[in-house]
């Protein structure tokens, strides 16, 4: 095609600028000196909703922008790009004939005198982008607030252990040295409750450390973890619990340790709070770099699609957020009377890290 430059005639000047003026998919709108529309491109006219004919001359600018913005500050109408917004590019938020709002990026020009009008802006609607923003921020932000909860909790668990119950533990060993000792019938007796007491709260301290962050998780990995999960999970509610492990057995990176750990955790709480069973079978398997777990119980069920329009509670939630936040997934399978499956799946790396994470939003 010629270029622009070389063209021979005005006629074919015009008929090459119309024809971009046509065909190019950002909208172009045309305004007078008073602000009204007199030219559109078809891009504009799909974006705005209104046509050539229904626009020209007779509909005003302020009709389509329903206010703007420079990447530094919202702009008023008396800083309108047509009067003294001295910046070639804004979002402007366009709202269309039927009365629906968007973001759109902008840009303006002043037309010379003789073109008989005013202003050219283009425009490119930003909706799609202002979503997958939206998303990607949540995504940032679910990800700090799920580390910073596990950091605060290694934290308390770590000083429980190391404070709390290293004190207990002394106290322990100091009242056995006492018990040595001479001293009356009903001393000996107090001093005996004392010890006992003592005792289950060093159990009680203990537990609520490994329960807040368990060592094994960090020190051994996801199936011993959780294998001792199962021990305090059946001691604590009496329910028999199973664990079937299935294809390669390694190390996966301390998010996907975390994040399958914790959703195994609150399925398992889910079932022993409303399943009324006594039994809960957990399978987790390393196939073909991807890693399955399911936590599966035969109790009473529930409506999920219900559940989860209502949002009672955070735990079915938390396991989606933490699952996607990998590249993987959660499938909720729950028929009333019959029970319910929590499956979750995510894709990994030969090193067993996620493969399909956002690297701004990821941390190992
Ligand atoms: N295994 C299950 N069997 C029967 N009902 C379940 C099971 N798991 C979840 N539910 C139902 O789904 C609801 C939502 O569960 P979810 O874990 O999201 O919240 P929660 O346990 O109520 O509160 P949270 O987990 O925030 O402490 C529960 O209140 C319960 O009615
Ligand atoms: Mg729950």
């Amino acid at each position: 095609m010629a270029s622009f430059t070389n063209m021979g005639s005005a006629r074919e000047t015009s008929s090459f600028l119309e024809s971009i003026f046509k065909h190019m998919t950002d909208a172009i709108i045309v305004i007078d000196k008073q602000g009204f529309v007199v030219g559109v491109n078809p891009a504009a006219e799909t974006l705005i909703g209104w046509s050539a004919e229904e626009l020209s001359g007779k509909v005003h600018v302020c009709a389509v922008c329903k206010g703007i913005a420079t990447c530094s500050e919202e702009a008023t109408c008396a800083e309108c790009f047509r009067e003294k917004l001295n910046v070639p590019s804004f979002e402007m938020r366009v709202i269309t004939k039927s009365g629906h709002e968007f973001p759109a990026a902008a840009s303006s020009a002043r037309l010379p005198e003789e073109s008989g009008a005013d202003f050219v802006v283009i425009l490119r609607d930003m909706s799609e982008q202002h979503r997958i923003e939206r998303e990607r921020f949540h995504r940032v932000m679910t990800n700090y607030v799920i580390q910073a909860q596990e950091e605060e909790r290694k934290r308390v668990s770590r000083d429980l252990h190391d404070g709390v119950g290293q004190a207990l533990y002394s106290i322990i060993v100091g009242m056995k040295v006492l018990d040595q000792l001479p001293m009356d019938e009903v001393m000996r007796h107090h001093l005996a409750e004392l010890q006992q007491m003592t005792v289950r709260a060093l159990e009680e301290v203990r537990s609520l450390a490994v329960d807040l962050r368990p060592s094994a998780l960090d020190d051994l990995g996801l199936v011993p973890a959780i294998r001792s999960f199962i021990k305090r999970f059946e001691q604590t509610f009496g329910i028999e619990s199973y664990l079937e492990v299935e294809g390669k057995q390694r190390r996966y990176s301390s998010a996907v340790e975390t994040a399958l750990y914790r959703i195994c955790q609150e399925a398992m709480t889910n079932a022993a709070k409303y399943a009324d069973t006594d039994q809960v079978f957990v399978r987790i398997s390393d196939y073909n770099n991807r890693i399955e777990m399911k936590i599966e119980d035969h109790g009473c069920g529930f409506d999920t699609e219900q559940i989860l329009i209502q949002g009672t509670g955070l735990g079915l939630y938390g396991m989606k957020e933490r699952a996607n936040l990998l590249g993987g997934d959660v499938k909720i399978h729950s028929t009333i009377g019959r029970g319910t499956t929590i499956h979750v799946v995510i894709p990994l790396d030969e090193e067993g890290a996620p493969l399909y994470v956002d690297p701004g939003t990821y941390c190992r």
